[in-house]
């Protein structure tokens, strides 16, 4: 089976491979491959894998977390092997275990990365999803709609998930303003999709220009583009002015450490903080953004002296992710699609999804795809 990984920088040329290519990432060489692993199997009688379910993956893609854990395999020059990536997958059953009854052999899946106490694996599916095949607890997976097509499943989960759990924690009302940070991430265009399926009103602040045509396309007319050089202060307060507003009800943001110091200010008495993450994952520290914004100090006393609701948001419960479902069957969640890309297209994979300062949305590895494909959102 293949399986999209790192290699260790003493791994390269030992390890079997489909397509490698190495790219220069924060400073490191990273050498990305199609490795060839040992096929699984499962014995669907016994009684270890009763609630197991064995798939084939189709396709897959990335998420930003996994930046970390690469780039400390780079790193590391003692080190040999590979770590295998993947966060979001579609698959198809190939076996399932006794218990499983709601599953069969031949349905469409994805990941679940429920958090609710219903869930008996609470937390991510896997975080090796481009592994052909694999053995996941029943728990950690639900059916997709035939309709679903591969590329558009492969990008789903974590990011609906996580995007329907915030807009559900945060409890808006139809006249409250949200606004939405770092708005070219993906988990902030999921976020967007939800608040703007659900009618409310939402500015999303980004610092990528060309994410601009993307969300006036999806109808969103109010956002702001930052310059990461500058203080926003005064683009903010030019932002609101412009807007008729004193100050935002929401903010969902998914980098923490960017924002929350920046946009306390802006936020009104009583207004609601949701964070998923922050910006600084990787081992060696850069700079976001020059000016970094109020200190901690003065940070937490505001957001005391407001009465801010802060919310740290992690994953979702099963329940968000079936809303997502049915809101992408109903039409009214489009998937942002940067590009898809299949075998002998492992370069273009890599640069799309970590090189490219223009990225648009997911982007996709299909093993069944001979030919890349760019889609419009
Ligand atoms: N806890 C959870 O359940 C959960 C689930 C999903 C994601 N997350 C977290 O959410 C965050 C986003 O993940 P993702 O996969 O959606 O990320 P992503 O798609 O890779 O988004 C990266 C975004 O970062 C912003 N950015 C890049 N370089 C920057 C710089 N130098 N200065 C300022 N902004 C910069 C850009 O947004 P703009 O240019 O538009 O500002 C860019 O689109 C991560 O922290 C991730 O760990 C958490």
């Amino acid at each position: 089976m293949k399986a999209f990984a790192v290699l260790a920088p003493h791994s390269a040329g030992r390890v079997p491979v489909h397509d490698a290519c190495r790219v220069r990432l924060h400073d490191i060489e990273v050498d990305f491959a199609i490795v060839e692993q040992a096929d699984i199997t499962m014995d669907a009688a016994d009684p270890r894998h009763a609630h197991d379910v064995l798939l084939q993956i189709a396709a897959f893609s990335c998420n930003y977390r996994e930046q970390a854990r690469f780039l400390e395999i780079a790193r590391r020059t003692d080190s040999k092997g590979y770590l295998v990536l993947g966060s979001e997958f579609v698959a198809t059953v190939l076996a399932t275990g006794a218990a499983v009854d709601e599953l069969q052999p031949g349905d469409r899946v994805i990941g679940n990365g429920a958090i609710d106490a219903s869930a008996s694996h609470p937390g991510l599916t896997t975080q090796r999803g481009s592994a052909e095949l694999q053995i996941c607890h029943r728990a950690k997976l639900i059916r997709i709609p035939a309709m679903m097509p591969s590329a558009d499943a492969a990008a789903f989960s974590i990011a609906a998930q996580t995007a329907y759990a915030m807009v559900r924690r945060l409890g808006l009302r139809r006249d409250e303003h949200v606004l939405v940070t770092a708005a070219s991430s993906n988990t902030s265009l999921f976020a967007i999709e939800a608040l703007l399926g659900a009618g409310l009103h939402v500015h999303a602040l980004t610092t990528s220009p060309h994410i601009g045509a993307h969300l006036a396309q999806r109808g969103l007319h109010r956002y702001c583009v930052l310059d990461r050089q500058q203080n926003p202060a005064q683009a903010l307060a030019t932002y609101l002015d412009a807007q008729g507003l004193r100050a935002f009800d929401a903010v969902i943001d998914p980098f923490m450490d960017i924002y929350l110091r920046k946009l306390v200010p802006f936020l009104r008495r009583g207004g609601k903080y949701i964070t998923c993450g922050v910006f600084e994952q990787f081992s060696r520290p850069h700079e976001p953004f020059q000016y970094h914004g109020l200190s901690l100090d003065e940070m937490f006393s505001l957001i005391i002296r407001k009465s801010i609701h802060m919310i740290g948001n992690n994953l979702g419960e099963q329940a968000d992710l079936e809303r997502a479902l049915a809101d992408y069957c109903a039409g009214r969640l489009p998937v942002a699609l940067d590009s898809v890309h299949g075998n002998g297209q492992l370069d273009s994979f890599v640069h799309r999804s970590y090189l490219a300062p223009d990225r648009t949305g997911k982007v996709v590895f299909d093993y069944h795809l001979p030919t890349l494909e760019k889609r419009a959102c």
